[in-house]
Parts: structure tokens; sequence; C-alpha cells
């Protein structure tokens, strides 16, 4: 049986007061948009987006998530191009879903991100059913009547709902799980005679159960909560969070903190990660086992290793960190920097596109951009990688067990040979063969008394 999603996501979203479309605005680092295509289980061969405002954005999204092979199927887009209503929106996949031809169509909101993939399988395994949730303050959902069997009638907007339907607190999801062959004629045969002005899609619905038992499904609200506001997204980040860190935690992480952890939906830790206040984990991050990552830190599709000691204060972005490497505090490993087994690396060493291998140390105050660093190599204090010469950038290949003294720099291009060592201050603008020493420095001069002679004469001046 093939089924096909279709996910709504062409509405303007004027409470977030945005330029950004709606449905890219992110709960937990992943856009809106992201988490619902990725709910969507193996059983959907494929999934029509139908976009407006601001689609080329959301189209360059959706290119680069399946670039990075983060979705589950192959996803089309369709232009909604006028904001005419649910129903119209779903009017125009029709093309689209008549070239892909699904036995079943389940209908999804971009922006309600936190359906999970077992709710969006068990609807889309139903015949024709409806997610539908119970709520204290039904608000501006629509209200859900149904038929003495519990099977659906109709589905009544807030604005056309009478005072006895306004009290029914069972109301509409806005997930859907119908028949291609029921559907197409409700869409067919919609109006927009009502309140709004606007073609709903609840009509359809109703339209479908007109002829056939479409089931009202219960789902806990929190996996339903649209993103309409600034505050919805804050709701939405919290309920989020919530989950994941529990998640966590059952399956052996410790978080000191836990409501002040940020851990997002691609995230994946081993047991007995230990995470402190306020960490902030990112993208794909992945952590392995018995690695303990400090308070503040920040990582965003990086890959950390077991046994790893991150220190308080490290910001990451596409690095990698070894087993039993210790990081930090305050270390900034920008994209590309790769850190071997056991590399030591200290507070405030910045790197990008730094290749350190195993046992390398690099423990104050450096520059690491461009560069390979062999085995055991140590870096000492306040070492730089001159590696920009305003136009181009250069790299810096440093042996193994090399030993750079402290404050020297390494003008770029430049090969630094396998056991070399370079005297403190040393500014290398030649290759260092294997095995020898380099020095650039002036001659150091003393001149006796001469302090004293300075002190008095500017003492004098002072009158
Ligand atoms: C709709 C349902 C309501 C349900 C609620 C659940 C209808 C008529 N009403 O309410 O019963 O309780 O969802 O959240 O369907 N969209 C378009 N094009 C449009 C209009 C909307 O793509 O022309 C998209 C929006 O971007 C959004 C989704 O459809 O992702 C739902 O639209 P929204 O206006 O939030 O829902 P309501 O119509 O208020
Ligand atoms: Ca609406």
């Amino acid at each position: 049986m093939t089924t096909v999603a279709v996910i709504l996501a062409a509405g303007l979203g004027t409470r977030m007061k945005s330029s950004v479309p709606k449905v890219l605005h992110p709960v937990l680092g992943d856009p809106s948009l992201l988490w619902v295509l990725r709910s969507l289980p193996p059983s959907i061969s494929a999934a029509v987006l139908v976009l407006h405002h601001g689609k080329a954005q959301v189209e360059a999204a959706v290119a680069q998530w399946q670039a990075l092979k983060l979705l589950p199927c192959p996803v089309h887009t369709v232009d909604q191009d006028l904001p005419l209503g649910t129903g119209h929106a779903v009017q125009q996949a029709v093309p689209e879903l008549e070239r892909l031809a699904p036995k079943q169509v389940v209908i999804l909101c971009g922006d309600v991100p936190l359906l999970t993939e077992a709710s969006v399988a068990r609807l889309g395994a139903k015949e024709a059913c409806i997610l539908a949730m119970d709520l204290e303050d039904p608000a501006g959902y629509g209200r859900v009547l149904q038929r003495a069997d519990g099977s659906l009638q109709g589905i009544v907007e807030k604005k056309d709902a009478s005072a006895e339907e306004l009290r029914v607190r069972r109301v509409n999801g806005g997930a859907y799980s119908l028949p291609w062959s029921a559907l197409k004629p409700a869409l067919a045969g919609l109006s927009n005679a009502n309140a709004q002005r606007e073609y709903y899609l609840t009509d359809a619905v109703a339209a479908v159960a007109a002829r056939l038992p479409v089931q009202v499904e219960l789902c806990n609200p929190s996996e339903l909560l649209g993103m309409n506001s600034r505050l919805d997204q804050a709701e939405l980040q919290s309920l989020a969070q919530h989950r994941i860190n529990a998640h966590w935690m059952e399956a052996g992480v410790t978080m000191l903190a836990p409501e002040t952890t940020v851990i997002g939906p691609r995230v994946t830790l081993a047991p007995d990660v230990l995470l402190e206040p306020g960490v902030r984990l990112e993208g794909r991050v992945e952590v392995g086992e018995g690695t303990q990552i400090g308070q503040g830190c920040v990582f965003r599709d990086c890959v950390l290793g077991s046994s790893v000691e991150v220190r308080p204060y490290c910001i990451g972005q596409n690095a990698s960190i070894g087993n039993g490497a210790k990081v930090g505090p305050f270390a900034h490993l920008r994209e590309g920097t790769v850190l071997e087994e056991k590399v030591h690396m200290g507070n405030f060493v910045e790197t990008k596109k730094a290749h350190l291998h195993a046992g390398a140390k690099a423990n104050h105050l450096s520059y690491l951009g461009d560069c390979e660093i062999g085995e055991r190599t140590n870096i000492g204090a306040g070492f730089i990688t001159c590696n920009y010469d305003g136009y181009r950038k250069h790299r810096t290949v440093i042996g193994k067990d090399v030993f750079v003294g402290s404050d020297c720099q390494a003008v770029a291009p430049v090969t630094l040979g396998d056991g070399c060592v370079t005297a403190a201050g040393t500014t290398i603008t030649s290759d260092i063969p294997a095995q020898a020493l380099a020095l650039s420095r002036v001659p150091q001069v003393n001149k006796e008394g001469a302090a004293e002679r300075m002190r008095a004469k500017r003492k004098g001046s002072m009158g």
C-alpha cells in the first residue's frame, strides 16, 4: 500500500512577527518542518509540501536536509499562491497526488513539530482517522463531533460553532489519514460558505465521514501543539526538552541540572555521559561512553568519543574529539577540527581545519588554523599559525614529536619536520628539517647598571 504525506506549510505565521517562514523556526535547534518530515515512518513513501510564504527559503532548507540525508523519503513541493484555507491548500497537492497515485493520504501541519513517529505510524495504519485531543480550554481549535458509535460526524470551526458546540472539549489536532479515493472527490466538492470564507479541509474530512467511518484517535496534547507565536515556540522547546532529557536520563546519562540542559532531537548519548549545567547540544552530535561535558559548553554537529573530558565553556562546531581527549576550559573548536585520541587542548585555544594526531598537546593560548599536527607533538603557549595572507589560506604541517617553543608563529605555507625543536619566540618562515633546532631571535644584550640609570633619568624628568 502506498501512503503519501501532505504537509501544510503555506501559512504566513503572522503572529511569529518574523521575516523567517514559520516552519523554519527552530525547536531545540531543528526547524519545525524538519521535525515533521523526520517523524514520517517508513510506511510513508513520499511527502508533498504545500508552500507559499518564504517558499524559496523553505525549498533551500529542504534541499539542504536532503543532501545531508536527514529526510526519510522524497519530498516534493507545490505552491498555494493564495491562502484560501487548509482545504484549498490540499487541493493544490492534487496533481502531485494524482502522479504519485497513493492508496492512503496522511495530512500533517508543518508547524506541529512534536508529533512522534509512533503517532504518525499509528495514524497512517488506519484507513480513515483523525487525531484529536481533549483540552480544558478548547480555544480556537475545531470542535470534534462524534456519532453514538464514536466515529467522526464532523468538525466545526470555532467561528462557525453554536454555543453548544463551543462547549465541546474534544478538538481536532489537524492530522488525518484518509483513503485517496474518498479524499479526492471530497476536496473537489469544497465550498467556502462559512464564517471565514475559507475552503476548510475539515469539511472534506466530514464529507469522507459521510461515506465511510472515520475514527477519532485521541493523542497526547503535547504532541499536537502548534507553533503560532514565540510563546508557543518556547512552550514547544520546553516540552521537547523534557521529553528528550527524560529519554537520555533513562538511557544512563547524568544531568546535573536537566532544566538547563538543551539536547536536540538528532543527538545521541552513550551511557555514563555526564552533562554539567547549561550544556547545549544541537544538530547531529554523538557522545561516547563516560564522556563528561563541563558547564556552559555548546556543541553543534560534533562527534565526541568515549572518556573525553570537556571542561567548562567550550564551543564546537563540525568538530570531532577522539577517545580520552581533554579539552578546555574555554576552547573554541571550529569547523573541520579533528582531535585524535588523547589530545590535550587547553584554555583559549582556537582551532579551524586543524588535525591534531594522537597525544598532541596545545595547552595554552593558541590559534591553530589549516594545520596538521603530528603524534605527541607539544605546542607551547601562544603559538599561532599565520594561515591567512589577506587573500588566501595556507597550510602548516607539523610532524610528530615536535617541540614548538612558546610564543612562536608559523608563517604558512610551512612544514616542521618530525622531532624538530623551535626555540621560544621563533617566527618560522621556512621549512624546518626533521630533528633540527630552529631559532630566529635578535641576540640579547645586557647593559650593566643601565636599569638604575634609566629610572633616575625618568624620575628627574617628572620635575
Ligand atoms: C485548523 C483546523 C482546525 C484544527 C487546527 C489544528 C481547518 C479549517 N481547521 O485550524 O479544526 O483544530 O487546524 O491546528 O482546517 N495552511 C496553509 N494554507 C492555508 C491555510 C493554512 O498551508 O491557506 C496551513 C498553515 O500554515 C498551518 C496549517 O495549514 O500549517 C493549519 O492552519 P491554521 O490556520 O494554523 O489552522 P486553523 O485553520 O486555525
Ligand atoms: Ca486559519
